[in-house]
């Protein structure tokens, strides 16, 4: 049983982590409970995904959080539902008092293809749940941080959401999800800039190509892996830790300056084109 250790970075700290079963969010909520945070895992279920790369994934990522002695519980919201967002906070909130961290992770990636044959109903669906969904959680983030007093970092509570690199840069066959991490991105400024008089910090992190469960077709194909290298200046593809330490940083005492900014973890996709 871990006991609280002032030498860990979120000592008692409270974060909610959307889409909290897999990949990067999966990682985050484990990289924030190893520095002393209590996580409220959220997802569509518990369940990791069964195309996701984890070597643990058969163990929920809450109960992996307990296994080591850190609190934590799982809470179902789908981020295309304004309602069982409501459910998420209000459930954070009874259980643990208070809130510090929100990461918004949850996103939805359809299959590439031309924008011409895109369709409606993809539109919607990605800007629901990735730019509707993003920004009506950090409304109820800051409507709870408002209610509570700037902590001993100087900071009344942290928002970090995760874009992407298609949110900066176009990439072929994803027009409508770049839009919505477009949004995604743009949000964070936006709401960055309303609120930094309030002491809230809300940051992106645009990661590039991360080997995750989204992201596992593209892993199966030689040629898209060569493509995806081609594209990426570092000479490895990323892992969620890559993103996962970052998020970490940008919720510490360390990152109390830093607000409204989008960086992107990215190995260089969005540098340049690597010739
Ligand atoms: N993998 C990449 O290369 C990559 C690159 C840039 C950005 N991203 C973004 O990173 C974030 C995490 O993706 P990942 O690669 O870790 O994917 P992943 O598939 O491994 O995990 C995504 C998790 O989100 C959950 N989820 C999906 N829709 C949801 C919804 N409506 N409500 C709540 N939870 C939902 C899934 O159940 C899953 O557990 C997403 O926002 C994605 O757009 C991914």
């Amino acid at each position: 049983m871990a006991s609280s250790n002032p030498s860990r970075k979120l000592e008692g700290r409270v974060a909610i982590v959307t889409g909290s079963s897999s990949g990067m969010g999966r990682a985050i909520a484990l990289a924030l409970a190893k520095e002393g945070a209590h996580v409220v895992c959220a997802d569509l279920r518990p369940e990791a995904a069964a195309k996701g790369f984890e070597a643990d994934k058969d163990v929920p990522t809450h109960e992996v959080i307990r296994n080591n002695g850190g609190r934590s519980l799982f809470q179902k919201c789908d981020m295309g539902k304004t309602d069982e967002i409501d459910t998420l906070f209000a459930t954070a909130i009874q259980e643990f008092g208070k809130l510090n961290i929100v990461v918004n992770n949850a996103g939805l990636w359809l299959p590439l293809r031309d924008f011409v044959l895109e369709t409606e109903e993809m539109w919607d669906a990605m800007m629901g749940i990735n730019g509707k969904g993003t920004a009506t959680s950090m409304r109820l983030a800051i409507r709870q941080f408002l209610k509570q007093e700037i902590d001993e970092s100087g900071s009344r509570g942290r928002i970090v959401n995760i874009s992407s690199s298609a949110g900066i840069t176009a990439i072929r066959r994803e027009a409508t999800y770049a839009a919505s991490k477009a949004a995604v991105s743009m949000l964070t400024r936006n709401v960055a800039l309303d609120h930094a008089k309030d002491s809230i910090n809300v940051n992106a992190v645009c990661p590039g190509v991360v080997r995750t469960a989204m992201s596992s077709t593209n892993f199966q194909d030689p040629a898209i892996i060569a493509e995806m290298k081609k594209g990426t200046p570092w000479p490895r593809l990323g892992e969620p830790s890559d993103i996962a330490k970052v998020v970490v940083f940008l919720c510490s005492d360390d990152a109390q300056w830093i607000t409204g900014q989008n960086i992107a973890v990215d190995g260089g996709f969005t540098v340049g084109i690597p010739l």
